[in-house]
């Protein structure tokens, strides 16, 4: 119902690794040129489980904007800032814990495997309870319809949709609404209107969800409306509420499960990591003690690609005639492991090379980077403050 809009946020926990970058940047990329993007910094997430060493933030802010531009995400294209620098965030997350019920909040699957798994920090706070409800801020306060994350993130956009839904219900009210959207349809022009108004008849008396799609799609067609008339008609169609704020839907990331030197998932957590800006020689050793499998003691030993964590990288770095070349010379032992790693660790590093490249730019002049995120965060405060105006209003604050 609002310009369509994708949004993401990362952590910023330390320096990047190849993980980050076929899961994440990649995709990234490819949506800047389809959409308008906003990427952002998620430092206030950092300090809920880091509050006690914020010293990291800054700095892994900076490398990791660094890795985002060196990756390709372009500034000209999608806007790139950090959530502390538009604190407007901030005011709609004390907002929508008003009548965020606690259960919601602790029955989110994360919230207890994470206080599980960093056993080592007390987690037990207000600020992580809060963590799923301040994302659901950041989403809301751009009303992005998508929202590219992984598998994990996905009881997160379900409860931001349940946020929305809430607060679309609590305060899309209207005295006067009937009447009201009824002005508005008519603001639509004789013919966009008569045909909103078979279209929301469909809806309403046979349930055709096509109908309500071509409604919304004609809605976004009319540019001549006033917001507020926008969530009336968007709220008309399907009940007697205005839609403030816009229910998102994750866009799942296609489970690129880049594999890590030991063959698990990459993972900081695991140690099993190549950076995304790493040295050639460090890429070279990391890759040549890999394991293997382990009924190759000799060259002269046949093995099995499918027990060995090489092979993963190489279905991610190698072409058909390489994975085929793979497959012969280890099953018919006519390789050592060494050489059968040598054009993984030949992509790597080329892979790397233009992102260096460009990494050296910002590397070079701190200032650029500074400067790239001072003007996204201006541009997605003013984005941000339109909702504000919005939720304010209906809240009695206007
Ligand atoms: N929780 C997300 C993660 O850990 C980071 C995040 C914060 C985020 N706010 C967001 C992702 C808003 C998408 C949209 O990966
Ligand atoms: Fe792995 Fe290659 Fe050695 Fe086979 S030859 S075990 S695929 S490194």
């Amino acid at each position: 119902m609002f310009q369509e809009r994708v949004l993401s946020g990362m952590r910023p926990t330390g320096a990047l690794h190849l993980g980050h970058y076929h899961g994440v940047l990649k995709n990234w990329v490819s949506l800047q040129s389809e959409y308008p993007c906003l990427f952002f910094v998620a430092d206030w997430h950092a300090l809920t489980t880091h509050y006690d060493d914020p010293s990291i933030i800054e700095s892994s802010t900076h490398e990791m904007v660094i890795d985002w531009l060196a990756s390709g995400i372009d500034p000209s294209q999608a806007t790139i800032f950090v959530q502390s620098q538009v604190t407007e965030h901030a005011e709609l997350f004390l907002l929508l814990a008003m009548s965020t019920p606690l259960g919601w909040l602790e029955r989110v699957p994360t919230y207890k495997e994470q206080i599980e798994k960093l056993k080592e920090k007390d987690l037990g706070t207000y600020g992580f309870l809060g963590y799923p409800l301040l994302q659901a801020a950041d989403i809301l306060i751009y009303r992005a319809q998508h929202v590219p994350v992984g598998e994990d993130q996905v009881p997160h956009l379900e409860m931001t949709r349940e946020v929305a839904r809430r607060f679309n219900y609590l305060y899309g009210r209207e005295p006067d609404f009937e009447a009201k959207a009824q002005e508005a349809v008519k603001k639509l022009g004789s013919k966009m209107a008569r045909q909103y108004n078979e279209l929301r008849t469909r809806f309403q008396e046979q349930g055709e969800e096509e109908a309500l799609e071509q409604a919304h799609a004609l809605l976004d067609e009319s540019r001549n409306l006033a917001l507020a008339d926008r969530e009336r008609l968007f709220g008309y169609l399907e009940g007697s509420r205005k839609i403030i704020l816009a229910e998102p839907q994750a866009l799942l990331t296609k489970e690129s499960r880049m594999p890590g030197l030991d063959g698990q998932k990459m993972s900081k957590s695991y140690g099993n990591t190549i950076g995304m800006r790493e040295d050639p020689e460090s890429i070279t050793k990391k890759i040549r003690t890999m394991p293997t499998d382990p009924a190759r003691v000799r060259k002269t030993d046949p093995g099995n690609p499918d027990k060995c964590p090489v092979w993963a990288l190489h279905q991610i770095y190698s072409n058909n005639e390489t994975c085929m070349w793979v497959q012969d010379s280890c099953r018919n032992a006519k390789i050592g492991c060494l050489e059968c790693k040598q054009p993984v660790i030949d992509a790597v590093i080329k892979e790397q090379l233009p992102i260096l490249e460009r990494a050296q730019i910002y590397m070079d002049d701190p200032t650029l980077v500074r400067n790239i995120i001072a003007d996204g965060s201006e541009q997605a405060r003013k984005m941000a403050q339109e909702t504000m105006r919005d939720v304010r209003e209906v809240m009695g604050l206007g």
